[in-house]
């Protein structure tokens, strides 16, 4: 079969003929209609990930046809255990170490095979999984967001933040957003969000106070220093959700306003089988159509990765792998 390995720290992958995978015991073989990129997907080709391993097959993100011909998404965390609070130690995601999804055929644990929403095709459902389980569980399972609530969403350009969007804009929070794109910020006005700011302005917390106030729930994936001004822009009683750290380490952090303010700091990483389950009932009970920036076949893999580490994508990009 044809799969997109990536053989060496900081290349690009390139599209391979490789062997077949073998359905073992409590396992499905999948025929792979489509995969869809995350940022942990260019993390790993940086060699950023512990125990990165090459040659490997990338993906974490899948739709296709499983071997009793069900139209099937997969959940891309493996062995989350019994604890709802958080992942067992044997917890691991789709594409490292295994191989993932950027092939013809993969090989899946049964428990991992969920029906695809009718109402999305294999490209918009392949854009799901990974993102939308972050944002599920980082907006509802950790920060217990509510309807009529504000909820500010940083960098709305990215495929987790986007569903976080989505999803807000389903339950009935007032949704805010950064960008640092101009044109992603028109974008995200254009779905639904009651104002933004571009976070490469000097001013950006400012604008967003005289917008909305203040922010009963905040999702971040950015970190670094913008944060303090995140502690400041929550409301009393609010809460801050955490899956990302892109911008690295806070260095001006005061802990005055977090415990003055009574506010929750709250750290989630991907999602349990419950949380998948939810997510996806609660996209089909709200038939959310995932944002797709941009679909490239897997010919095109390398095309597809540039993108990513350019960041001029404004949703999920999606690879075609058969019509
Ligand atoms: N913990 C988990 O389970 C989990 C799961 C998925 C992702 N993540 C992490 O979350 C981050 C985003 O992942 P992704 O796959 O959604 O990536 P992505 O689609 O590439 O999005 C990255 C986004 O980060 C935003 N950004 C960059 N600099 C920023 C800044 N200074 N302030 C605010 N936002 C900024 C950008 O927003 P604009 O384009 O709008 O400027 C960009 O769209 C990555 O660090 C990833 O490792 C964690």
């Amino acid at each position: 079969m044809k799969a997109l390995v990536l053989k060496e720290k900081n290349q690009h992958p390139g599209l391979e003929e490789v062997a077949n995978p073998k359905a073992g015991q409590s396992e499905v073989l999948v025929r792979m209609k489509a995969a869809a990129l995350n940022h942990r997907d260019v993390y790993i080709m940086q060699g950023l990930y512990p125990n990165v391993r090459y040659p490997l097959i990338p993906g974490s993100d899948g739709a296709g046809i499983a071997a009793d011909d069900r139209e099937v998404i997969f959940q891309p965390g493996i062995h989350w255990g019994d604890d709802e609070r958080m992942q067992s130690r044997d917890y691991h995601i789709l594409g490292l170490p295994t191989n993932g999804t950027f092939s013809e055929y993969i090989v899946v644990g049964e428990g991992q095979i969920f029906d695809k929403p009718t109402h999305l095709t294999f490209e918009e459902a392949t854009a799901l999984p990974l993102a939308g389980l972050t944002a599920f569980r980082v907006l509802f399972s950790r920060c217990k967001s509510q309807s009529g609530e504000k909820v500010l969403i940083t960098g709305a350009g990215g495929g987790v933040a986007l569903f976080c969007c989505q999803f807000a804009f389903a339950a009935g929070l007032e949704v805010f957003v950064t960008s640092g794109s101009e044109t992603k910020i028109a974008s995200a006005l254009k779905l639904g969000v009651l104002g933004a700011a571009n976070y490469k302005s000097q001013d950006w917390p400012e604008k967003l106070k005289s917008q909305a106030s203040g922010f009963d729930v905040i999702i971040d994936s950015a970190g670094g220093d913008g944060f303090a001004d995140l502690i400041r822009l929550c409301n009393p009683g609010g809460r801050i959700g955490i899956y990302g750290g892109s911008n690295g380490t806070v260095s001006n952090f005061s802990p005055q306003p977090i415990f003055w303010k009574q506010i929750s700091i709250l750290g989630s990483t991907m999602g349990s089988d419950q949380d998948f389950a939810d997510m996806l009932a609660f996209v089909n009970h709200h038939k959310i159509v995932p944002v797709v920036d941009s679909v490239f076949s897997l010919e095109e893999g390398a095309k597809a990765f540039e993108r990513m580490e350019k960041g001029e994508q404004f949703g999920k990009i999606v690879l075609r792998i058969s019509q």
